[in-house]
């Protein structure tokens, strides 16, 4: 009789860690899943910021792309090289590897880009955490940067 009462202690403990363990897994679950969800809205691929969606004309407009350039000189050259990899990555065939609006995205919201941005983020990293700096451009200034280093 005694015997059998603590068999059933034991199987009553172990049917609970049993329950606590499952109860955990279900958890880690839920919590995994909406991760999950957190990471495919942070994988747009045009970024975070006030430019939603961008589609390029498929010529480059010569007159856009100068006034880009020279706003480049001005607010950009300091940290970005179009022959090198300088402060900042070097910005020559950039939409191979971003789209338009992720570029403008990061010219006009970098802080958030960095923070929230996986690829923007990965770049904060690889730069040993100098930031791309906010240069307060214009949206229009941004497209015509963009058009310059479609020239690139
Ligand atoms: C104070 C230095 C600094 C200035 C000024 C600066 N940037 Fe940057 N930029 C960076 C750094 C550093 C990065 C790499 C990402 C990071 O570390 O945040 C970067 C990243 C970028 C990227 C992403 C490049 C890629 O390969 O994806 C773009 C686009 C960019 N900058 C454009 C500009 C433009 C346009 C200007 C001028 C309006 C400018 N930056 C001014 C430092 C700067």
């Amino acid at each position: 009789m005694k015997l059998t009462n603590s068999t059933t202690t034991l199987l009553t403990l172990l049917f609970s860690v049993f329950l606590i363990t499952c109860n955990g897994e279900a958890n880690k679950q839920t919590a995994s899943a909406s991760d999950k969800e957190v990471t495919s809205a942070e994988e747009n691929p045009d970024g975070i910021g006030p430019v939603k969606e961008l589609i390029l004309p498929p010529t480059i407009d010569e007159e856009l792309a100068q006034r880009g350039g020279e706003i480049f000189l001005n607010k950009c050259s300091a940290c970005h090289k179009t022959d090198k990899r300088f402060i900042g990555p070097n910005p020559t065939g950039i939409l191979e590897r971003r789209t338009p609006a992720w570029v403008m995205n990061m010219i006009l919201n970098p802080e958030e880009m960095v923070q929230k941005d996986p690829v923007a983020r990965q770049l904060l990293i690889e730069y040993n955490g100098a930031p791309m700096a906010n240069q307060n451009l214009t949206e229009e200034e941004a497209r015509a940067v963009l058009e310059y280093f479609r020239t690139l």
